[in-house]
């Protein structure tokens, strides 16, 4: 046995980030759980240089980081991510040393002996990252991959044949599922060009952007067209004179900013995002469409890292659906963040769906919002920051 602690059984308990009391959900899941077991009960080789992809919270890392000959790899696309697996490193008795953090856009290490693989929500991020990771593996790489069943597709093991080698999944144990690959010479030689990032071009209809190209890393939203919720923001954009301060927040592949970059030529500009792949999308997007202009480009939890009454105008399109945290929650810690960011006077402009009631939330928060616009599916709202 190699002794490995697994969450829940642990003391003191792992938290997600930014960590709130009032979260009731867990840290870690039984795909987690299935993967510390196995590689418990098996008595798996840690002694090489260890990889763990796509790790949620860190359940993984933390709990594997005294178990490892060196500092174990994490590699996530998620800022939150990172954040979570450093408390929880601290709150397992480690220093922040104990293991390595990678974002999804940082150069992968050179040598993978052993690479766990939190399965992600998107394929394309799966895809993007295998790809990156292949020549690093070699045919005595022991590849592990953990998911819930919901979350592993025939696509999903169709990427690691096509990419590492023969793959097989594990019998179900609480909805959870391993997926065991074997790296293969010929396979890693003959594996398919890495098609990230893509880019595309916005329809000849699309306010502000018409035929302009947009650049999308594996993973991000909205990675192959533009999103209608969008679009729809992008037809009402407040208009900004001067040198406004504008804040695209959660900012995907930067549509937003970048429309509002163009319609006022004096427009200071600032991206945020969790995504580093959208962030690095964001800034990609806005070099090529804009001949050298300056723009900040940040990864970070919704608006906290700027300047409190540094901001005029915030246009945001908050996430629907995120494993990170109940989708209201993220939603209504970026409208608290993005109050705090405003000036007195300052606006923050919403587009959502009309069934989510972000209103309720805007008016609590603010003490107003305004209906600017809607349709059957979406409306558009404004929250103005009172002095
Ligand atoms: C619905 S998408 C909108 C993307 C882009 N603004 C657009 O309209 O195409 C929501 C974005 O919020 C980002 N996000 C989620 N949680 C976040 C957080 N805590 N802080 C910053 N961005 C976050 C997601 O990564 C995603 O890019």
């Amino acid at each position: 046995m190699n002794h490995i602690a697994l969450p829940g059984g642990a003391d003191p308990d792992l938290v997600r980030f930014p960590v709130d009391p009032r979260d009731r959900l867990r840290a870690w899941d039984a795909s987690d759980e299935y993967l510390l077991r196995h590689l418990d009960e098996t008595e798996a080789p840690l002694d090489g240089s260890v990889v763990v992809l796509g790790d949620r919270w860190g359940a993984l890392t933390a709990s594997l980081a005294a178990h490892t000959a060196h500092p174990p790899t994490q590699i996530t696309d998620s800022y939150l991510a990172h954040r979570a697996t450093e408390l929880n490193l601290s709150r397992h008795g480690h220093t922040a040393d104990a293991a390595r953090l990678l974002s999804t856009r940082d150069l992968p290490p050179q040598r993978v002996d052993v690479l766990l693989v939190r399965v992600p929500k998107s394929l394309a991020l799966l895809e993007d990252q295998l790809l990156r990771l292949a020549p690093a593996v070699h045919p005595g790489t022991v590849v592990i991959g953990t998911g819930m069943v919901t979350e592993i597709h025939t696509s999903t093991l169709q990427l690691f044949e096509a990419i590492l080698g023969p793959t097989r999944t594990s019998l179900a144990r609480r909805k959870a599922r391993l997926i065991f690959c074997t790296p293969d010479q010929a396979v890693l030689a003959a594996r398919p060009a890495n098609p990230w990032p893509r880019r595309y071009q916005l329809p000849a209809d699309a306010p502000l952007l018409a035929g302009r190209t947009v650049t999308n890393h594996a993973g991000i939203f909205s990675a192959e067209r533009l999103d209608i919720g969008t679009r729809f923001l992008l037809e009402h954009l407040p208009v900004t004179q001067g040198a406004a301060h504008v804040l695209d927040l959660g900012c995907g592949n930067g549509i937003l900013g970048l429309a509002a970059a163009l319609a006022n030529p004096a427009a200071e500009l600032t991206f945020v995002d969790e995504s580093f792949g959208a962030v690095a999308s964001a800034e990609a997007s806005f070099q090529d469409n804009t001949e050298g202009r300056k723009a900040r480009f940040l990864v970070g939890d919704g608006a906290s890292d700027l300047a409190p009454g540094s901001v005029d105008v915030i246009l945001n399109n908050p996430p629907f659906h995120s494993y990170q945290a109940s989708t209201d929650a993220t939603a209504h810690r970026m409208f608290g963040g993005a109050r705090r960011a405003l000036r007195p006077g300052g606006e923050l402009w919403v587009v959502g769906n009309r069934h989510l009631g972000y209103h309720v939330q805007l008016r609590r928060l603010f003490g107003n919002c305004r209906t600017v616009a809607g349709n059957p599916k979406f409306v558009i709202l404004k929250a103005v920051k009172r002095g």
